[in-house]
């Protein structure tokens, strides 16, 4: 950022709008809150994340998918994966995902967040004003099972060289020391995973 841009932004105001975040989701009808997945590629996040998006839909609440493949299409189509670049990813999502919140919505977000800090920030970030907005899910499926599914097969792409900071085999993943959720996708089925998380969800 340049001098000239912190300059400008010392210079905006923030307007305080006359529908707020409580008006919103009482129309609603439910509160306004962030399910954050996170776990490898390949561990079941966007599949366990349809599902239970279709269920919180099939029972009248507002919600929506902020999928980590998807968004790299379109808002993160210039980011990488280095560590810098995923940072920058998961900040993006997170800050788009406040806004929907905000908006009254139930936000999935399916990314694969290898960052227990960033997470740990976000959920910080996101509990600010109200306690219990941010719902971490840790989709808990062994790097062994997810590289043995590899269904875009990435993994042995991955092993061969081709693809390079490959998280889980040549980049980090931190998984979670406490999140609210632990679905273990080796015991339970898609369906099962989304209905325990649903009964977690404090809508
Ligand atoms: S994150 O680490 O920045 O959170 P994100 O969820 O957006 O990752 O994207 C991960 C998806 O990108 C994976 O599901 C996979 O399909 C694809 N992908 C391509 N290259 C890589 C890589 N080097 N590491 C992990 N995933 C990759």
């Amino acid at each position: 950022m340049t001098t000239r841009d912190i300059q400008s932004l010392e210079n905006i105001r923030w307007h305080r709008t006359e529908v707020s975040r409580k008006d919103r989701e009482t129309l609603h009808g439910h509160r306004g809150l962030a399910v954050w997945f996170t776990g490898l590629s390949g561990s079941g996040k966007s599949t366990i994340a349809n599902a239970l998006c279709a269920q919180l839909h099939a029972r009248g609440i507002s919600t929506y998918l902020l999928d980590g493949d998807n968004l790299r299409h379109g808002l993160n189509s210039d980011l990488g994966f280095s560590m810098e670049d995923r940072e920058e990813n998961m900040r993006r999502v997170s800050e788009v995902t406040g806004l929907m919140v905000d908006a009254g919505l139930v936000v999935i977000t399916s990314l694969i967040s290898p960052l227990r800090q960033q997470r740990e920030q976000i959920r910080t970030k996101l509990n600010r004003d109200e306690a219990n907005r941010f719902v971490e899910v840790f989709v808990d499926t062994p790097l062994e099972v997810c590289e043995q599914r590899d269904p875009k097969g990435l993994y042995a792409k991955a092993r061969s060289g081709e693809i390079e900071d490959f998280t889980g085999i040549s980049s980090p993943f931190e998984p979670p020391l406490h999140p609210e959720v632990h679905v273990d996708t080796t015991v339970m089925d898609v369906d099962t995973c989304a209905q325990h998380i649903l009964t977690k969800l404090p809508v």
